[in-house]
């Protein structure tokens, strides 16, 4: 499947000669006259998507769909655990995108997790967002990460924060384009050495300067070095997908 097709541009040229056998000595026939009719078409042929949430009912379909195309980036594969700890607590901040004209019905994955950060803001966490290659560059990412704030939102999340390697230019400019603010660069955040930008997007007005009470860090964790890393189980695998 072509991701990014040129729009099919079907010109319709029709042309009508009007030939007049003149037959002398009538009158001079008028010049023959060429009309052209130029149609232009664009057509979308992308197969439409479907957007569903995770349902736990459907786990033996759903997870292995998932972890085969989030794998597909990362140099190991979380275990199944990762998948589980997520997806046990928080499957309704997990939205997928299937095209049910592939047999790889999944093409485009997210996965999320709500709670409160240290006794402060109710902090939303985007873990995972992958979308099929062939699929990418037509806002498939966006949208899933769209319905994962809402549905965050809906549960009165005061803020939502991720990770991202600072050389993934296509996710920081998604996540930059939907509102989020880089927070802190995480030096040497991943397992293989590469460094990540923490990321935030403020939903009410305060969450940034709200303190928490248990952090043990207080205001150092803004210089970054000491910074506790967000659920350190994402990276025990050595993995430096950028999640
Ligand atoms: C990052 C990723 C999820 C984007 O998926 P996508 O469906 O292509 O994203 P979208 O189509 O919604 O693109 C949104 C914006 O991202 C930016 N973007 C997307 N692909 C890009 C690329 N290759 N280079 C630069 N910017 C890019 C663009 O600004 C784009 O909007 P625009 O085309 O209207 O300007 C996808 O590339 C992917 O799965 N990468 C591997 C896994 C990963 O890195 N996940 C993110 C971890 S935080």
């Amino acid at each position: 499947m072509n991701p990014n097709p040129t729009p099919a541009l079907s010109s319709t040229a029709t042309t009508t000669a009007a030939a007049a056998a003149a037959a002398a000595p009538a009158p001079a026939p008028p010049p023959p006259t060429t009309t052209t009719t130029t149609t232009t078409t664009t057509t979308n042929t992308h197969p439409p998507l479907r957007y569903v949430r995770y349902d736990g009912a459907r786990e033996d379909e759903y997870v292995p769909a998932m972890r085969q195309l989030i794998s597909k980036d990362l140099s190991e594969p979380y275990s199944i655990y990762v998948y589980r700890y997520f997806l046990y607590q928080w499957g309704d901040l997990c939205f997928m995108a299937m095209d049910d004209s592939q047999q790889q019905r999944m093409v485009g994955v997210v996965v999320s997790k709500l709670e409160p950060h240290r006794g402060g803001p109710l902090r939303g966490y985007i873990a995972m967002l992958a979308v099929k290659e062939e699929y990418r560059g037509r806002g498939i990412a966006t949208k899933l990460a769209r319905m994962a704030i809402d549905a965050m939102i809906e549960r009165d999340a005061d803020e939502i924060v991720l990770e991202t390697e600072i050389t993934n230019t296509a996710a920081i400019k998604l996540y930059e384009r939907l509102g989020f603010l880089r927070s802190k660069r995480l030096h040497r955040y991943y397992l293989n050495g590469n460094s990540a930008y923490r990321l935030v997007l403020y939903l009410k007005e305060g969450v940034g300067s709200m303190r928490t009470t248990l952090d043990p860090y207080g205001a150092a964790e803004m210089t970054g070095a000491l910074a506790a890393p967000e659920p350190a189980l994402l990276h025990e695998n050595g993995s430096g997908g950028g999640w």
